[in-house]
């Protein structure tokens, strides 16, 4: 049975292992230890990981503006999947928010992950029609 856990800091290389060994799942500058350190400091006891065996299984992390939550890199190990371990994850983060009043929450997925889509639509997220992201990278940087 997985154990859900705050995430800190200390599971930064296990976690950057997980997604690494995901498809569909992107890495960017965003994602060094640094920038991972300032948004675990800026929105403290929202993001989770989940352990088993003494190994992390599963993660997800998760902020908030002060009006929008926003999940990221949700990611359970292939060979622990269907078994409610990225619902748990999920759940704390909404419960989470919810306690902060926070009661809308976004999460960018790219269009080739069709998996996961399938995942969120059937827990009942609502795929947006009406919106276009735009977003702008300052200082050139090819991969933030
Ligand atoms: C998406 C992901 C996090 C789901 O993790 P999980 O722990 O297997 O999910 P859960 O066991 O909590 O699933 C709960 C329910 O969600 C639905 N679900 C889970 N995976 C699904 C899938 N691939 N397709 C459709 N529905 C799915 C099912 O209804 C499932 O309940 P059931 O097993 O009783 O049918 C996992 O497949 C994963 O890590 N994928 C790769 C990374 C990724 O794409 N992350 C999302 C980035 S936006």
């Amino acid at each position: 049975m997985a154990v859900i856990r705050l995430m800190t800091i200390n599971h930064y290389d296990a976690v950057i292992q997980l997604m690494q060994a995901t498809p569909g799942v992107s890495i960017r500058d965003a994602d060094s230890r640094e920038s991972t350190t300032r948004y675990l400091e800026r929105n403290p006891g929202l993001s989770f990981v989940a352990e088993e065996g003494g190994g992390l299984v599963g993660c997800v992390m998760c902020g908030h503006d002060g009006r929008r939550g926003y999940l990221q890199h949700l990611v359970v190990l292939p060979e622990y999947r269907r078994r409610g371990i990225a619902s748990a994850l999920v759940e704390r983060c909404l419960g989470r928010l919810e306690q902060l009043g926070i009661l809308k929450t976004h999460i960018d997925v790219f269009r080739s992950n069709t998996k996961a889509q399938a995942y969120w639509e059937r827990q009942g997220w609502k795929r947006r029609t009406d919106i276009q992201k735009y977003s702008y990278v300052c200082n050139g940087s090819i991969n933030a």
